[in-house]
């Protein structure tokens, strides 16, 4: 791999232990995985966050580091709202140790709105082409597939190494010969909403981490495909997908139909949302729904406040979104919160310890019922977001 002086210089130490050991990283995977140089990025994005994946060994090794990130970096959600975490049942130990993973990733000069939707915060908008290093699956699959960005699915070593660098290694997604479809997914029916998830967490068990090109009857929206990108991702391994007529490459570059297909009819959608992904083998009754996962838009925000406005819920319900969009929007938030849900921010129902409170979750993200079971120990139903809401117990006008 080719490196300029500038970043040899970096890599035998010149420009302090932190960069040195970051430029290692990234040079590793890029001798790895075949990369030529090292190129710019625009933003970072960095996964590890949550105290309940990364532990005390991960905020030791955050703790170590020094100086500050070249590009504007954000963190992916932590485990708890950093804020409301009493609220949510977390314990203190527990956000004691949150808060200082959090303070150890601000020394560094990253930004502390932890969320999956960086694309939704100032500071943080992508064009197409841009290279970026981004880490949390649902938000590399939305950058590369709907904004038409370029980024691999950076662990959050890397994604961190790279924010400090400024740089990551150009292999994988950044270059053209690797963002081809190489399997066609047939969707013989109209979408709508949940269904995209749906679809997600169906062919992704299929597709792996292979580059799809979906032909569609229905035309989705951006929220509908950020549905869709993070369900892939959990089910499969999906980094970027295309839609015909739709995502950005897809329509600029005019992709020869692969020869592999995949067909996805009505009856395989309608199967995902009868389905119980069970913890144990007891059938039990929902006692959470969760939605925002990923973290709500603003659109998003504003259905759910639309849906809630006047009504009262018997049922636990979280609506994820980042702080950033919550104090975009008090009106929302208070509505929301006024039919007893709640406004979880920095966090998720897949991340927060507090979600392992419950014993059956209904969300309307495809992502959520691949790992509410498995990372919470959960039972998950799916259900569309008007499901959702009739399963928090609707229990008269406020
Ligand atoms: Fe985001 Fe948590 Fe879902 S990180 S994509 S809300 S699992």
């Amino acid at each position: 791999m080719h490196l300029t002086r500038e970043e040899e210089r970096t890599l035998n130490g010149e420009d302090g232990e932190t960069l040195q050991k970051a430029i290692e990283i990234l040079v590793a995977l890029g001798d790895i995985y075949g990369a030529d140089k090292l190129i710019p990025i625009k933003s970072a994005q960095i996964a590890g966050v949550s105290y309940k994946t990364i532990g005390d060994a991960g905020l030791e090794w955050i703790s170590d580091l020094n100086g500050k990130v070249k590009v504007p970096a954000v963190l992916n959600p932590a485990g708890m709202d950093m804020l409301r975490w009493e609220e949510m049942g977390v314990d203190a130990e527990f956000a004691k140790k949150q808060h200082e993973i959090v303070a150890a990733y601000e020394k560094l000069g990253i930004q502390t709105k932890c969320t999956c939707t960086p694309y939704y915060l100032d500071g943080f908008d992508v064009k197409y082409g841009d290279h970026l290093a981004w880490s949390e699956s649902s938000a590399v699959s939305y950058s590369n597939s709907v904004l038409g960005a370029r980024t691999n699915r950076e662990g959050g070593p890397s994604a961190l190494s790279a924010a400090l660098v400024g740089k990551t290694a150009n292999f994988g997604y950044h270059l053209d010969e690797m963002r081809e479809p190489v399997i066609a997914v047939d969707v013989d029916c109209e979408l709508t909403g949940s269904d995209y998830g749906a679809l997600g967490y169906l062919a992704g068990k299929t597709i792996g981490s292979r580059v799809p090109i979906f032909y569609m009857q229905s035309k989705p929206s951006k929220d509908e495909l950020k549905s869709l990108g993070a369900a892939l991702a959990a089910s499969g391994a999906v980094a970027l997908y295309h839609v015909e007529g739709v995502s950005p490459d897809a329509v600029k570059l005019n992709y020869e139909r692969p020869d592999e297909t995949l067909s996805v009819g009505k009856e395989d959608i309608l199967e995902v949302y009868e389905k119980t992904a069970m913890i144990g083998d007891e059938i039990r009754d929902t006692d959470i729904v969760t939605v925002g996962c990923p973290h709500c838009s603003p659109d998003e925000m504003q259905k759910i406040a639309a849906m809630l406005h006047g009504k009262t819920l018997q049922k636990e319900m979280w609506v994820c979104t980042s702080r950033e969009v919550a104090d975009r929007y008090p009106e929302l938030v208070n509505t929301i919160e006024k039919s007893g849900a709640k406004v979880v921010c920095d966090t998720c129902m897949v991340v927060s310890p507090a979600a392992n409170n419950f014993q059956c979750m209904m969300v309307n993200s495809g992502k959520a019922l691949s790992y509410v079971p498995s990372m919470c120990k959960v039972s998950a139903k799916y259900g569309s977001i008007e499901k959702c809401i009739e399963e928090a117990g609707v229990l008269d006008e406020n």
